[in-house]
C-alpha cells in the first residue's frame, strides 16, 4: 500500500478507534451528470464518462485506489435521466448510453464496494416537477423499473431515487418516491437499500423539521415494511450550504447532525449522507474532520457518507476529491487524506 505521508498519519490516528463503525465511507464518482442543472435540465453533450475507454479520466483506477488505500466502501454514481433515455421522457433506456453508465456501475461493483445509482435530476425533467405538473409518477416509476431490472441481481447496488429535490410539495413528493420504491421492489430488487430524499436539496438541517421527512416516513415497501428504506441527506460546510466556496464556516453538528440523529432514533430510522465536502483549505479540513468524527459517534443512525466529488472533476475544481496519479502511485486531495 502506498500513501501520502499525511494519509498514513491520518489513518494511523483513526484505525482501531471509531473509524470502523461506519457502514459506508466513500466518494461521488461524477461525470455522467455533467450538464444537469437544478431545474432538471441536462445537456447531455456535456457528459464526461469517468472511464478511460470512453476518453475520460480513470474512474476505475480511482475507485480501486480509494478502496485499497483509503478503506472506502461506497461510491455514488450520478447520472442524468436525459442521458439514460437519450432525452426521451419515460423509462425506456437508450442502450448506447446505458451501456456506458453500466460500465461505470460494473467498474464500481468490481471493487467490492457498494454503488449508488443516483438519478441526478432535482425531482424534475426540463423544469417540470415529477408528479406536480412535470413527468407523471408513472413515467418516474418506469425509469426506476428499467434501472432496477438491470441491477436487481447485485446486492451491493443502492438505489438513489433522486438527487436533491427542492421547491416542491413535500406530501406529493413522498407519493412520487413511493412510486419509485414500488417499481424497484417489483422489478425484483427486494433486499437492496433505497434512498429517500427530502426537500430543500436533501438538506440534513431541515428534513426533520420541514415536513418532507415526516411525509417520507410514510413510504413503505410493497409488503408494508420500511426495511432498507434509508433517508438520503446532504450537507455542505460553507456559509450558505451551497458547496461552492473554498472556505468552510461550520461543522453542522448542532444545526444538522445532532437533531437529525435524534429524529431518526425517535422514528426508528437511518440516513446516509451521500454528499458533503469542502475546499482543500485549512478551514474545510478542520470542520469536515469534526463533522465526520461526530457522525462516527452516531453511526447507529448515520450509516456513513460519500464526499463530493471525484471522477471526472479536474483537480482544480473547488471541491475536488479527485486523486492524482504519478507513475503507479495515487495521491489524495487533503480533504480525503485528513478526514
Ligand atoms: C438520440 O438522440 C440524438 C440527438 O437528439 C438523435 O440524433 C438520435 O437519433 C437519438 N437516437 C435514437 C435511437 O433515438
Ligand atoms: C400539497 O398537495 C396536497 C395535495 O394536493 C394539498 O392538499 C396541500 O395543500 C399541498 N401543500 C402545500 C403546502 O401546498
Ligand atoms: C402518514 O400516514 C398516516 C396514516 O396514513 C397519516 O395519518 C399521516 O397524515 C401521514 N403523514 C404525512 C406527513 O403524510
Ligand atoms: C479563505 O480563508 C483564508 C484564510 O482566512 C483567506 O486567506 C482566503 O482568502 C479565503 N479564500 C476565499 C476564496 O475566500
Ligand atoms: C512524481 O514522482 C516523482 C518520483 O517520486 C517525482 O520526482 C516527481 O516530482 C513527481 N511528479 C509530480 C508532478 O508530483
Amino acid at each position: 500500500m502506498k500513501f501520502l505521508a499525511s494519509t498514513a498519519v491520518a489513518l494511523a490516528c483513526m484505525v482501531g478507534s471509531a473509524f470502523a463503525q461506519f457502514r459506508y465511507t466513500g466518494v461521488n464518482i461524477a461525470g455522467f451528470d455533467f450538464g444537469c442543472g437544478t431545474d432538471g435540465t441536462c445537456d447531455i453533450t456535456q457528459v464526461v464518462p469517468p472511464l478511460t475507454q470512453y476518453g475520460g479520466p480513470d474512474g476505475l483506477g480511482q475507485m480501486q485506489h480509494f478502496v485499497r488505500n483509503d478503506g472506502y466502501s461506497l461510491f455514488r454514481l450520478p447520472v442524468g435521466w436525459q442521458y439514460l433515455t437519450n432525452n426521451t421522457l419515460g423509462g425506456t433506456l437508450y442502450q448506447p448510453n446505458f451501456e456506458k453508465y453500466n460500465a461505470l456501475v460494473q467498474a464500481c461493483l468490481s471493487t467490492g464496494a457498494s454503488c449508488i445509482v443516483d438519478v441526478h435530476n432535482y425531482a424534475r425533467w426540463d423544469g417540470g416537477i415529477i408528479g406536480q405538473g412535470g413527468p407523471t409518477n408513472e413515467q418516474f416509476a418506469a425509469l426506476w423499473y428499467s434501472l432496477a431490472s438491470e441491477f436487481e441481481q447485485y446486492n451491493n447496488i443502492i438505489f438513489g431515487t433522486m438527487n436533491e429535490p427542492h421547491d416542491l410539495n413535500a406530501t406529493l413528493w413522498a407519493e412520487s418516491v413511493q412510486y419509485a420504491v414500488n417499481a424497484i421492489r417489483e422489478a425484483g430488487a427486494t433486499t437492496q437499500l433505497i434512498l429517500l430524499p427530502g426537500d430543500q436539496y436533501t438538506s440534513a438541517a431541515t428534513i426533520w423539521s420541514d415536513g418532507s421527512g415526516a411525509a417520507l416516513l410514510n413510504v413503505t415497501n410493497p409488503d408494508g415494511t420500511k426495511t432498507n428504506l434509508i433517508f438520503d441527506v446532504h450537507k455542505y460546510l460553507d456559509y450558505d450550504n451551497s458547496g461552492t466556496h473554498a472556505n468552510c464556516t461550520t461543522n453542522n453538528i448542532d444545526t444538522a447532525w445532532e437533531p437529525l440523529s435524534q429524529w431518526l432514533r425517535e422514528n426508528g430510522r437511518q440516513a446516509l449522507n451521500t454528499e458533503t465536502g469542502g475546499g482543500n483549505t485549512a478551514s474545510c479540513i478542520e470542520y469536515l474532520c469534526q463533522q465526520v468524527a461526530y457522525q462516527r459517534t452516531v453511526a447507529d443512525v448515520i450509516l456513513g457518507y460519500s464526499g463530493w466529488a471525484a471522477g471526472s472533476f479536474a483537480t482544480d475544481y473547488i471541491l475536488t476529491e479527485t486523486p492524482t496519479l504519478n507513475g503507479t502511485v495515487w495521491y489524495d486531495q487533503p480533504t480525503v487524506s485528513y478526514c
